[in-house]
């Protein structure tokens, strides 16, 4: 073994299962292009062994790690020191490790909006509610996010209203919930549409929802990249609606870990997107298809 081996900070993404998870692709891709000594790993833990891992993260050689489903939320519980956007989530995605104690944030929320900043960026000039489509933990990354950014109200549209209901009690937020059976009409007049739930996805039923009362203004993000381009942004872009893919999100996502593990700030280039997507197209593991917290993305 040589000393660079020993000394080469490693990080992984832990998850259970792991395999589907497209991490080590796009970290492995960055420690490549800027030619640093590193590595990035799978980490197949099961929830009984979660707490002993991540307690012990250091002495299995890692500075820090990804977590992916079904831990996010349990990881949090196991901080030591979760910064505010975990706390509010109360699920992290990225630990390290701090002066022996273990630190987390959750880098859903920044993904969303950097991936929509990049794809479309006068996003956040409309007017109008933003629609949000679902309530799990996704849709609770996306809602806390644009809760920060989106000039106007929020619309949270689930098929378990109570969800809903406690997604905007959870995090504060004085959303208008509407049934998903209204879910056409509550596009009347919005300027912001995403797609947190896991329908479009491959393997998933198809959303079925009519885009007539959308404003053509309206930006349209479906965070379900697997198909990359799914019926809903198909048809949004038909009618003229700009449009963001959840590649984006799960690719921005990824930057805060590998700056903070690596000490570089990764920039998400066309190459990347390219692998990446390449990767989807070959439809290898479905199961994280988006770009997000709870049953997708890291
Ligand atoms: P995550 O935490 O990853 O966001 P999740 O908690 O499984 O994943 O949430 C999936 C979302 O897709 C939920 O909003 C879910 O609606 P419910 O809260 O009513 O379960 C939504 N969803 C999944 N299948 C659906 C379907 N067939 N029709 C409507 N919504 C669906």
């Amino acid at each position: 073994m040589s000393g660079e081996e020993i000394t080469a900070p490693r990080a992984c993404v832990v998850g259970w299962p792991v395999e589907h998870s497209r991490s080590p692709l796009i970290h492995n891709f960055w420690l490549e292009r800027y030619g640093i000594a590193g590595a990035y790993e799978r980490a197949a833990v099961k929830a009984e062994d979660l707490e002993d891992f991540l307690r012990n993260l250091g002495s299995h050689g890692y500075v820090g790690c990804n977590v992916t489903v079904p831990h996010k939320e349990r990881a949090f519980a196991l901080l030591d020191r979760p910064d505010a956007a975990a706390s509010r989530l109360k699920a992290a995605n990225t630990l390290w490790l701090d002066d022996g104690g273990l630190a987390g944030t959750n880098t859903d929320g920044y993904g969303f909006l950097a991936s929509l900043d990049e794809q479309v960026p006068d996003w956040d000039a409309r007017s109008g509610p933003a629609v949000i489509l679902g309530a799990g933990g996704a849709a609770r990354a996306v809602a806390a996010a644009l809760a920060g950014r989106w000039p106007g109200a929020l619309r949270i549209v689930n098929r378990s209203r109570p969800r809903a209901v406690a997604l905007a009690r959870d995090l504060g937020l004085n959303a208008e919930i509407v049934d998903w059976s209204a879910r056409a009409a509550a596009l009347r007049g919005a300027g912001l549409l995403v797609n947190t739930t896991s329908l479009g996805m491959v393997s998933s039923p198809p959303l079925d929802i009519a885009l007539g009362d959308l404003p053509k203004p309206a930006s349209v993000c479906d965070i379900v990249y697997a198909p990359l381009e799914t019926p809903l942004l198909a048809a949004a872009r038909a009618r003229g609606n700009a449009v963001a893919d959840g590649l984006g999100m799960l690719l921005h996502q990824a930057v805060p870990g590998f700056a903070r593990w690596f000490g570089r700030t990764p920039e998400v280039t066309a190459e990347l997107r390219a692998l990446i997507a390449g990767d989807i197209q070959h439809g290898r593991a479905p199961q994280g298809a988006r770009g997000a917290t709870g049953g997708a993305g890291t």
